[in-house]
Protein backbone atom coordinates (compact mmCIF):
# COMPACT_ATOMS: atom_id res chain seq x y z
CA UNK A 1 0.00 0.00 0.00
CA UNK A 2 1.30 3.49 -0.40
CA UNK A 3 2.60 5.53 1.57
CA UNK A 4 1.97 9.29 2.28
CA UNK A 5 5.83 10.24 1.16
CA UNK A 6 5.59 8.45 -2.47
CA UNK A 7 2.12 10.55 -3.47
CA UNK A 8 2.25 12.42 -6.42
CA UNK A 9 -1.01 14.45 -6.18
CA UNK A 10 -0.61 15.64 -2.65
CA UNK A 11 -3.64 18.23 -3.07
CA UNK A 12 -5.60 15.45 -4.41
CA UNK A 13 -9.63 16.53 -2.50
CA UNK A 14 -8.11 20.03 -2.77
CA UNK A 15 -7.24 20.59 1.03
CA UNK A 16 -4.79 23.32 0.16
CA UNK A 17 -4.25 26.43 -2.42
CA UNK A 18 -4.58 24.92 -5.76
CA UNK A 19 -3.13 28.50 -6.93
CA UNK A 20 0.60 29.07 -7.61
CA UNK A 21 1.59 30.21 -3.96
CA UNK A 22 0.50 26.96 -2.90
CA UNK A 23 1.98 24.65 -5.99
CA UNK A 24 5.19 26.13 -4.92
CA UNK A 25 4.93 25.27 -1.49
CA UNK A 26 4.49 21.71 -3.02
CA UNK A 27 7.96 21.60 -4.30
CA UNK A 28 6.24 22.34 -8.40
CA UNK A 29 7.61 25.31 -10.38
CA UNK A 30 11.32 24.88 -7.86
CA UNK A 31 13.87 25.30 -10.55
CA UNK A 32 12.25 23.89 -13.17
CA UNK A 33 14.91 25.18 -15.95
CA UNK A 34 17.52 23.05 -14.30
CA UNK A 35 15.69 20.05 -15.36
CA UNK A 36 15.08 21.61 -18.79
CA UNK A 37 19.04 21.99 -18.77
CA UNK A 38 19.16 18.04 -18.61
CA UNK A 39 18.38 18.23 -22.48
CA UNK A 40 16.30 16.12 -24.11
CA UNK A 41 17.26 13.17 -24.70
CA UNK A 42 18.05 12.36 -20.46
CA UNK A 43 14.61 13.40 -20.22
CA UNK A 44 12.93 11.15 -22.53
CA UNK A 45 15.37 8.08 -21.08
CA UNK A 46 14.53 9.33 -17.56
CA UNK A 47 10.69 8.57 -18.38
CA UNK A 48 11.59 5.68 -20.31
CA UNK A 49 13.22 3.92 -17.32
CA UNK A 50 10.53 4.66 -14.38
CA UNK A 51 8.74 2.58 -16.51
CA UNK A 52 5.36 4.68 -16.63
CA UNK A 53 2.34 2.86 -18.66
CA UNK A 54 0.00 5.41 -20.17
CA UNK A 55 -2.51 6.21 -17.54
CA UNK A 56 -5.32 6.93 -20.23
CA UNK A 57 -6.38 3.34 -20.13
CA UNK A 58 -4.07 1.37 -22.86
CA UNK A 59 -1.27 1.33 -21.05
CA UNK A 60 1.50 2.23 -23.78
CA UNK A 61 4.84 3.13 -22.13
CA UNK A 62 4.78 6.70 -22.11
CA UNK A 63 8.84 7.04 -22.56
CA UNK A 64 8.77 5.35 -25.79
CA UNK A 65 5.85 7.10 -27.19
CA UNK A 66 8.06 10.09 -26.90
CA UNK A 67 11.16 9.31 -28.26
CA UNK A 68 8.47 8.08 -31.62
CA UNK A 69 8.79 11.75 -32.07
CA UNK A 70 11.18 13.23 -35.07
CA UNK A 71 14.81 14.17 -33.42
CA UNK A 72 15.49 16.62 -35.91
CA UNK A 73 12.89 19.59 -37.85
CA UNK A 74 11.58 18.67 -41.20
CA UNK A 75 10.60 22.55 -40.50
CA UNK A 76 6.87 21.18 -39.41
CA UNK A 77 6.20 22.15 -36.00
CA UNK A 78 5.81 19.47 -33.28
CA UNK A 79 2.74 19.30 -30.81
CA UNK A 80 2.12 18.05 -27.33
CA UNK A 81 -1.82 17.64 -26.95
CA UNK A 82 -3.28 16.71 -23.55
CA UNK A 83 -6.74 14.44 -23.45
CA UNK A 84 -8.37 15.61 -20.76
CA UNK A 85 -11.76 14.23 -22.50
CA UNK A 86 -12.13 12.09 -19.47
CA UNK A 87 -15.80 10.50 -20.50
CA UNK A 88 -15.14 6.86 -20.09
CA UNK A 89 -18.41 5.64 -17.78
CA UNK A 90 -17.26 5.69 -14.08
CA UNK A 91 -14.15 7.51 -14.85
CA UNK A 92 -13.38 10.90 -12.68
CA UNK A 93 -9.61 11.25 -12.21
CA UNK A 94 -8.03 13.33 -14.10
CA UNK A 95 -10.80 16.04 -12.86
CA UNK A 96 -9.37 16.24 -9.92
CA UNK A 97 -5.83 17.11 -10.91
CA UNK A 98 -7.22 19.98 -13.28
CA UNK A 99 -9.78 20.39 -9.91
CA UNK A 100 -6.73 20.40 -7.85
CA UNK A 101 -3.09 20.66 -8.94
CA UNK A 102 -3.64 22.35 -11.95
CA UNK A 103 0.40 24.03 -12.04
CA UNK A 104 1.19 20.55 -11.68
CA UNK A 105 -0.15 19.81 -15.51
CA UNK A 106 1.44 22.93 -16.57
CA UNK A 107 4.82 22.31 -15.62
CA UNK A 108 4.93 19.06 -16.54
CA UNK A 109 3.43 19.75 -19.96
CA UNK A 110 6.28 22.34 -20.10
CA UNK A 111 9.20 19.55 -19.39
CA UNK A 112 7.02 17.29 -22.04
CA UNK A 113 6.59 19.79 -24.64
CA UNK A 114 10.58 20.64 -24.66
CA UNK A 115 11.44 16.90 -24.32
CA UNK A 116 9.51 16.16 -27.59
CA UNK A 117 10.63 19.22 -29.19
CA UNK A 118 7.47 21.08 -28.40
CA UNK A 119 6.90 24.78 -28.62
CA UNK A 120 2.83 24.69 -28.26
CA UNK A 121 0.66 22.18 -26.52
CA UNK A 122 -3.28 21.94 -26.63
CA UNK A 123 -5.08 20.45 -23.72
CA UNK A 124 -8.61 19.09 -25.32
CA UNK A 125 -10.89 19.07 -21.70
CA UNK A 126 -14.32 17.49 -21.67
CA UNK A 127 -16.83 20.15 -22.33
CA UNK A 128 -18.97 19.62 -19.23
CA UNK A 129 -15.59 20.04 -17.28
CA UNK A 130 -16.70 24.05 -16.50
CA UNK A 131 -15.08 24.78 -13.44
CA UNK A 132 -11.92 22.55 -14.07
CA UNK A 133 -11.09 24.80 -16.70
CA UNK A 134 -11.86 27.41 -15.29
CA UNK A 135 -9.76 26.69 -12.74
CA UNK A 136 -7.29 25.70 -15.40
CA UNK A 137 -7.13 28.69 -17.19
CA UNK A 138 -7.18 30.71 -14.29
CA UNK A 139 -3.32 28.66 -13.36
CA UNK A 140 -2.48 29.33 -17.02
CA UNK A 141 -2.87 33.02 -16.58
CA UNK A 142 -0.86 32.60 -13.58
CA UNK A 143 2.28 30.80 -14.99
CA UNK A 144 2.26 33.10 -17.82
CA UNK A 145 2.23 36.38 -15.60
CA UNK A 146 4.92 34.43 -13.95
CA UNK A 147 7.13 34.10 -16.49
CA UNK A 148 7.11 30.24 -15.83
CA UNK A 149 5.50 29.70 -19.21
CA UNK A 150 5.53 32.19 -22.51
CA UNK A 151 8.99 33.27 -23.99
CA UNK A 152 11.72 31.74 -22.46
CA UNK A 153 9.82 29.49 -19.95
CA UNK A 154 10.84 29.77 -16.66
CA UNK A 155 14.21 31.17 -17.46
CA UNK A 156 15.19 27.88 -19.41
CA UNK A 157 15.47 29.47 -23.02
CA UNK A 158 12.63 27.49 -24.34
CA UNK A 159 8.96 29.56 -25.77
CA UNK A 160 6.27 27.69 -24.61
CA UNK A 161 2.56 28.34 -24.82
CA UNK A 162 0.03 26.10 -23.20
CA UNK A 163 -3.62 26.27 -24.78
CA UNK A 164 -7.19 25.23 -23.70
CA UNK A 165 -9.80 23.71 -26.05
CA UNK A 166 -12.93 22.63 -24.56
CA UNK A 167 -14.93 19.24 -26.01
CA UNK A 168 -18.38 19.67 -27.03
CA UNK A 169 -19.83 16.29 -25.26
CA UNK A 170 -18.86 13.50 -27.59
CA UNK A 171 -17.23 10.52 -25.71
CA UNK A 172 -15.81 9.56 -29.20
CA UNK A 173 -13.31 12.95 -29.16
CA UNK A 174 -11.49 11.24 -26.44
CA UNK A 175 -9.91 8.76 -29.11
CA UNK A 176 -6.80 10.44 -29.81
CA UNK A 177 -7.29 10.67 -33.73
CA UNK A 178 -10.86 12.19 -32.75
CA UNK A 179 -9.80 14.48 -30.56
CA UNK A 180 -6.99 15.78 -33.10
CA UNK A 181 -9.68 15.88 -35.82
CA UNK A 182 -12.01 18.02 -33.32
CA UNK A 183 -9.23 19.98 -32.38
CA UNK A 184 -8.71 21.21 -35.92
CA UNK A 185 -11.98 22.07 -36.44
CA UNK A 186 -13.87 19.43 -37.85
CA UNK A 187 -16.43 16.70 -36.98
CA UNK A 188 -14.79 14.40 -34.41
CA UNK A 189 -14.43 10.97 -36.34
CA UNK A 190 -11.38 8.74 -35.68
CA UNK A 191 -8.31 8.40 -38.72
CA UNK A 192 -7.13 4.65 -39.56
CA UNK A 193 -3.61 4.23 -37.29
CA UNK A 194 -1.08 4.19 -38.93
CA UNK A 195 0.28 6.79 -39.55
CA UNK A 196 0.24 7.42 -35.79
CA UNK A 197 0.75 10.76 -34.34
CA UNK A 198 4.22 11.20 -33.59
CA UNK A 199 4.13 10.70 -38.03
CA UNK A 200 0.80 12.87 -38.70
CA UNK A 201 -0.88 14.26 -36.23
CA UNK A 202 -2.49 17.71 -35.47
CA UNK A 203 -2.49 19.48 -38.95
CA UNK A 204 -0.44 16.50 -40.19
CA UNK A 205 2.58 17.72 -38.05
CA UNK A 206 4.55 15.57 -35.68
CA UNK A 207 2.62 14.82 -32.28
CA UNK A 208 2.13 13.40 -29.24
CA UNK A 209 -1.38 12.65 -27.22
CA UNK A 210 -0.75 11.56 -23.65
CA UNK A 211 -3.71 11.37 -20.98
CA UNK A 212 -3.81 14.27 -18.39
CA UNK A 213 -2.47 12.21 -15.41
CA UNK A 214 0.30 10.53 -17.51
CA UNK A 215 2.01 14.27 -18.41
CA UNK A 216 1.20 15.47 -14.67
CA UNK A 217 3.12 12.49 -13.41
CA UNK A 218 6.38 13.99 -15.17
CA UNK A 219 7.72 16.60 -12.96
CA UNK A 220 7.53 14.66 -9.96
CA UNK A 221 9.27 11.52 -11.84
CA UNK A 222 12.15 13.95 -12.96
CA UNK A 223 12.14 15.61 -9.82
CA UNK A 224 12.36 12.09 -7.40
CA UNK A 225 14.04 9.90 -10.51
CA UNK A 226 13.35 7.36 -12.66
CA UNK A 227 14.56 4.45 -9.95
CA UNK A 228 12.14 6.39 -7.05
CA UNK A 229 9.43 5.61 -9.71
CA UNK A 230 9.94 2.35 -11.07
CA UNK A 231 10.45 0.65 -7.15
CA UNK A 232 6.60 1.23 -6.63
CA UNK A 233 4.38 -1.38 -7.83
CA UNK A 234 5.77 -4.34 -10.01
CA UNK A 235 8.17 -4.85 -13.17
CA UNK A 236 6.23 -4.37 -16.12
CA UNK A 237 3.83 -2.06 -13.82
CA UNK A 238 5.64 0.43 -12.53
CA UNK A 239 4.51 3.55 -10.10
CA UNK A 240 1.38 4.78 -8.39
CA UNK A 241 -1.69 5.48 -10.14
CA UNK A 242 -5.31 7.66 -9.82
CA UNK A 243 -7.73 4.87 -8.97
CA UNK A 244 -11.76 5.60 -8.15
CA UNK A 245 -14.19 3.43 -6.99
CA UNK A 246 -17.81 4.03 -7.56
CA UNK A 247 -21.00 1.68 -6.78
CA UNK A 248 -22.09 -0.73 -4.01
CA UNK A 249 -19.37 0.51 -1.25
CA UNK A 250 -19.74 2.44 1.70
CA UNK A 251 -17.20 4.93 0.49
CA UNK A 252 -17.15 6.27 -3.62
CA UNK A 253 -14.00 7.82 -3.62
CA UNK A 254 -10.71 9.02 -6.03
CA UNK A 255 -7.60 7.66 -4.38
CA UNK A 256 -3.78 7.39 -5.87
CA UNK A 257 -2.42 3.97 -4.66
CA UNK A 258 0.41 1.85 -5.81
CA UNK A 259 0.13 -0.44 -8.92
CA UNK A 260 0.19 -4.01 -7.99
CA UNK A 261 -1.88 -4.20 -4.70
CA UNK A 262 -4.74 -6.07 -4.09
CA UNK A 263 -8.17 -5.53 -5.52
CA UNK A 264 -9.79 -6.68 -2.54
CA UNK A 265 -7.59 -4.83 -0.17
CA UNK A 266 -8.04 -1.63 -2.27
CA UNK A 267 -12.15 -1.96 -2.45
CA UNK A 268 -11.84 -2.71 1.77
CA UNK A 269 -9.37 0.46 2.59
CA UNK A 270 -10.10 3.11 -0.03
CA UNK A 271 -13.80 2.30 -0.80
CA UNK A 272 -14.99 1.59 3.05
CA UNK A 273 -16.06 -2.30 1.76
CA UNK A 274 -18.77 -3.68 -0.09
CA UNK A 275 -22.11 -2.98 0.77
CA UNK A 276 -23.76 -5.18 2.85
CA UNK A 277 -19.92 -6.66 3.37
CA UNK A 278 -17.66 -8.42 0.59
CA UNK A 279 -19.80 -11.89 0.13
CA UNK A 280 -22.41 -9.62 -1.23
CA UNK A 281 -19.84 -8.50 -3.81
CA UNK A 282 -21.18 -9.66 -7.25
CA UNK A 283 -18.84 -8.31 -10.13
CA UNK A 284 -16.23 -5.03 -10.18
CA UNK A 285 -15.89 -3.66 -13.37
CA UNK A 286 -11.75 -2.73 -13.00
CA UNK A 287 -11.33 0.12 -15.17
CA UNK A 288 -14.41 2.29 -16.39
CA UNK A 289 -16.78 0.28 -18.96
CA UNK A 290 -15.10 -0.72 -21.66
CA UNK A 291 -12.81 -3.87 -19.85
CA UNK A 292 -15.37 -7.40 -18.89
CA UNK A 293 -16.02 -7.44 -15.28
CA UNK A 294 -14.48 -9.95 -13.14
CA UNK A 295 -16.99 -12.22 -10.53
CA UNK A 296 -16.21 -12.49 -6.81
CA UNK A 297 -14.20 -15.42 -6.79
CA UNK A 298 -11.89 -13.87 -9.21
CA UNK A 299 -11.82 -10.51 -7.26
CA UNK A 300 -11.14 -12.60 -4.24
CA UNK A 301 -7.13 -12.63 -5.17
CA UNK A 302 -6.20 -10.41 -8.46
CA UNK A 303 -3.98 -7.51 -8.05
CA UNK A 304 -5.16 -4.04 -9.35
CA UNK A 305 -2.44 -3.89 -12.52
CA UNK A 306 -1.90 -3.94 -16.33
CA UNK A 307 -0.38 -7.50 -16.51
CA UNK A 308 -2.39 -9.19 -13.23
CA UNK A 309 -6.18 -7.78 -14.80
CA UNK A 310 -4.75 -8.79 -18.18
CA UNK A 311 -4.31 -12.78 -17.28
CA UNK A 312 -7.58 -12.57 -15.75
CA UNK A 313 -9.07 -11.60 -19.57
CA UNK A 314 -10.19 -8.08 -18.23
CA UNK A 315 -7.60 -4.56 -18.14
CA UNK A 316 -6.65 -2.08 -15.56
CA UNK A 317 -8.69 0.61 -17.97
CA UNK A 318 -8.63 3.76 -16.79
CA UNK A 319 -8.22 1.98 -12.78
CA UNK A 320 -12.03 3.29 -12.22
CA UNK A 321 -13.36 0.34 -10.66
CA UNK A 322 -17.54 -0.25 -10.64
CA UNK A 323 -18.02 -2.30 -7.99
CA UNK A 324 -22.10 -4.35 -8.03
CA UNK A 325 -23.57 -6.25 -5.22
CA UNK A 326 -25.75 -8.98 -5.22
CA UNK A 327 -28.79 -6.52 -5.74
CA UNK A 328 -27.63 -5.29 -9.51
CA UNK A 329 -29.46 -7.01 -12.48
CA UNK A 330 -26.02 -7.87 -14.08
CA UNK A 331 -27.63 -7.87 -18.05
CA UNK A 332 -29.56 -4.58 -16.94
CA UNK A 333 -26.44 -2.83 -16.37
CA UNK A 334 -24.29 -4.32 -19.39
CA UNK A 335 -27.27 -4.25 -21.64
CA UNK A 336 -26.21 0.28 -20.51
CA UNK A 337 -23.20 0.45 -21.82
CA UNK A 338 -24.71 -1.21 -25.09
CA UNK A 339 -26.78 1.60 -25.35
CA UNK A 340 -24.14 4.00 -24.39
CA UNK A 341 -22.06 2.70 -27.08
CA UNK A 342 -24.52 2.59 -29.65
CA UNK A 343 -25.34 6.68 -29.20
CA UNK A 344 -21.58 7.28 -28.77
CA UNK A 345 -20.34 5.39 -32.19
CA UNK A 346 -19.44 8.09 -34.81
CA UNK A 347 -20.87 5.59 -37.36
CA UNK A 348 -18.17 6.14 -40.11
CA UNK A 349 -17.16 2.24 -39.78
CA UNK A 350 -20.19 -0.57 -40.51
CA UNK A 351 -19.01 -3.02 -37.59
CA UNK A 352 -19.71 -0.45 -35.07
CA UNK A 353 -22.61 1.36 -36.46
CA UNK A 354 -24.65 -1.38 -37.29
CA UNK A 355 -23.11 -3.86 -34.93
CA UNK A 356 -23.64 -1.75 -31.93
CA UNK A 357 -27.14 -1.30 -32.53
CA UNK A 358 -27.65 -5.04 -32.85
CA UNK A 359 -26.17 -5.75 -29.59
CA UNK A 360 -28.04 -3.13 -27.90
CA UNK A 361 -31.49 -4.75 -29.71
CA UNK A 362 -30.01 -8.44 -28.54
CA UNK A 363 -29.01 -7.19 -25.33
CA UNK A 364 -32.28 -5.14 -24.52
CA UNK A 365 -34.46 -8.40 -25.07
CA UNK A 366 -31.68 -10.35 -22.92
CA UNK A 367 -32.91 -8.39 -19.72
CA UNK A 368 -36.53 -9.37 -20.00
CA UNK A 369 -35.55 -13.10 -20.97
CA UNK A 370 -37.51 -12.29 -24.30
CA UNK A 371 -34.70 -14.14 -26.73
CA UNK A 372 -33.59 -17.74 -26.89
CA UNK A 373 -30.89 -19.80 -25.34
CA UNK A 374 -29.02 -19.89 -29.04
CA UNK A 375 -29.13 -16.11 -29.36
CA UNK A 376 -26.46 -16.01 -26.47
CA UNK A 377 -23.98 -17.46 -29.07
CA UNK A 378 -25.47 -15.74 -32.01
CA UNK A 379 -24.69 -12.55 -29.70
CA UNK A 380 -21.28 -13.78 -28.84
CA UNK A 381 -20.64 -14.49 -32.85
CA UNK A 382 -21.29 -10.96 -33.28
CA UNK A 383 -18.82 -9.48 -30.59
CA UNK A 384 -16.29 -11.34 -32.45
CA UNK A 385 -17.41 -9.74 -35.88
CA UNK A 386 -17.45 -6.64 -34.04
CA UNK A 387 -13.96 -6.84 -31.90
CA UNK A 388 -10.84 -5.86 -33.89
CA UNK A 389 -13.15 -5.17 -36.70
CA UNK A 390 -13.45 -1.54 -36.49
CA UNK A 391 -11.29 1.44 -37.14
CA UNK A 392 -10.82 2.58 -33.17
CA UNK A 393 -11.65 1.25 -29.90
CA UNK A 394 -14.72 2.03 -29.29
CA UNK A 395 -15.89 -1.05 -31.29
CA UNK A 396 -13.92 -3.43 -29.09
CA UNK A 397 -15.19 -1.12 -25.76
CA UNK A 398 -18.40 -2.33 -27.22
CA UNK A 399 -17.97 -6.20 -27.50
CA UNK A 400 -15.59 -6.73 -24.17
CA UNK A 401 -18.19 -6.10 -21.47
CA UNK A 402 -20.55 -8.26 -23.39
CA UNK A 403 -18.18 -11.23 -24.30
CA UNK A 404 -17.13 -10.56 -19.65
CA UNK A 405 -21.38 -10.81 -19.11
CA UNK A 406 -21.43 -14.36 -21.69
CA UNK A 407 -18.52 -15.57 -20.41
CA UNK A 408 -19.13 -14.88 -16.76
CA UNK A 409 -22.56 -15.17 -16.30
CA UNK A 410 -23.80 -17.26 -18.92
CA UNK A 411 -26.32 -19.12 -16.58
CA UNK A 412 -28.20 -16.04 -15.13
CA UNK A 413 -28.90 -15.34 -19.10
CA UNK A 414 -30.20 -18.83 -19.53
CA UNK A 415 -32.26 -18.63 -16.49
CA UNK A 416 -33.68 -15.33 -17.12
CA UNK A 417 -34.95 -16.57 -20.94
CA UNK A 418 -36.31 -19.78 -19.09
CA UNK A 419 -38.02 -17.88 -16.55
CA UNK A 420 -39.89 -15.53 -19.52
CA UNK A 421 -40.76 -18.63 -21.31
CA UNK A 422 -42.21 -19.75 -18.48
CA UNK A 423 -44.29 -17.31 -17.57
CA UNK A 424 -45.37 -16.79 -21.17
CA UNK A 425 -46.56 -20.45 -21.84
CA UNK A 426 -43.26 -21.12 -23.70
CA UNK A 427 -43.15 -21.66 -27.50
CA UNK A 428 -40.20 -19.99 -30.14
CA UNK A 429 -39.79 -16.20 -29.94
CA UNK A 430 -37.06 -15.93 -32.59
CA UNK A 431 -36.02 -17.66 -35.55
CA UNK A 432 -32.63 -18.02 -35.05
CA UNK A 433 -30.40 -18.99 -37.95
CA UNK A 434 -28.33 -22.33 -38.23
P1 LIG B 1 -3.99 2.08 -28.43
O1 LIG B 1 -3.43 0.88 -27.76
O2 LIG B 1 -4.39 1.99 -29.86
O3 LIG B 1 -2.89 3.25 -28.37
C1 LIG B 1 -2.28 3.70 -27.21
C2 LIG B 1 -1.31 4.81 -27.54
O4 LIG B 1 -0.10 4.28 -28.06
C3 LIG B 1 -1.81 5.78 -28.61
O5 LIG B 1 -1.36 7.08 -28.28
C4 LIG B 1 -1.15 5.30 -29.89
O6 LIG B 1 -0.95 6.34 -30.83
C5 LIG B 1 0.17 4.79 -29.36
N1 LIG B 1 0.68 3.69 -30.18
C6 LIG B 1 0.25 2.40 -30.15
N2 LIG B 1 0.96 1.66 -31.01
C7 LIG B 1 1.86 2.48 -31.60
C8 LIG B 1 2.87 2.30 -32.60
N3 LIG B 1 3.10 1.12 -33.16
N4 LIG B 1 3.59 3.39 -32.97
C9 LIG B 1 3.36 4.59 -32.42
N5 LIG B 1 2.42 4.83 -31.46
C10 LIG B 1 1.68 3.79 -31.07
O7 LIG B 1 -5.22 2.54 -27.54
P2 LIG B 1 -6.19 3.82 -27.65
O8 LIG B 1 -7.21 3.58 -28.69
O9 LIG B 1 -5.38 5.08 -27.74
O10 LIG B 1 -6.91 3.82 -26.22
C11 LIG B 1 -7.85 2.83 -25.85
C12 LIG B 1 -8.02 2.87 -24.34
O11 LIG B 1 -8.54 4.11 -23.95
C13 LIG B 1 -8.98 1.82 -23.81
O12 LIG B 1 -8.19 0.77 -23.29
C14 LIG B 1 -9.78 2.53 -22.73
O13 LIG B 1 -9.48 1.96 -21.46
C15 LIG B 1 -9.27 3.92 -22.76
N6 LIG B 1 -10.34 4.93 -22.70
C16 LIG B 1 -10.21 5.90 -21.77
C17 LIG B 1 -11.17 6.89 -21.66
C18 LIG B 1 -11.04 7.93 -20.59
O14 LIG B 1 -12.01 8.65 -20.32
N7 LIG B 1 -9.88 8.08 -19.98
C19 LIG B 1 -12.32 6.91 -22.55
C20 LIG B 1 -12.37 5.83 -23.46
C21 LIG B 1 -11.40 4.87 -23.54
FE1 LIG C 1 -16.56 5.39 -35.32
FE2 LIG C 1 -17.18 3.09 -34.09
FE3 LIG C 1 -15.66 3.06 -36.23
FE4 LIG C 1 -14.69 4.07 -33.94
S1 LIG C 1 -15.26 1.95 -34.29
S2 LIG C 1 -14.49 4.92 -35.99
S3 LIG C 1 -16.60 4.99 -33.14
S4 LIG C 1 -17.81 3.73 -36.15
Amino acid sequence: MLEDKDRIFTNLYGQNDWRLAGARQRGDWNDTAAILARGRDAIIAEMKASGLRGRGGAGFPTGVKWSFMPKTSDGRPHYLVINGDESEPGTCKDREILRHDPHKLIESALIASFAMGAHKSYIYIRGEFFNEARHLQHAIDEAYEAGLIGPNAAGSGWDFDFYIHRGAGAYICGEETALLESLEGKKGQPRMKPPFPAAMGLYGCPTTVNNVESIAVTSTIMRRGASWFSGLGRPNNAGTKLMAISGHVNTPCVFEEELGVPLKDIIEKHGGGVRGGWDNLLAVIPGGCSVPMLPREVCDTVLMDYDSLRAEGSGLGTACMIVMDKSTDIIRAIARFSQFFKHESCGQCTPCREGTGWMMRVMQRMVEGRAEIEEIDMLEQVTRQVEGHTICALGDAAAWPIQGLIRRFRPVMEERIRAYKAAHGGGRLVQVPA
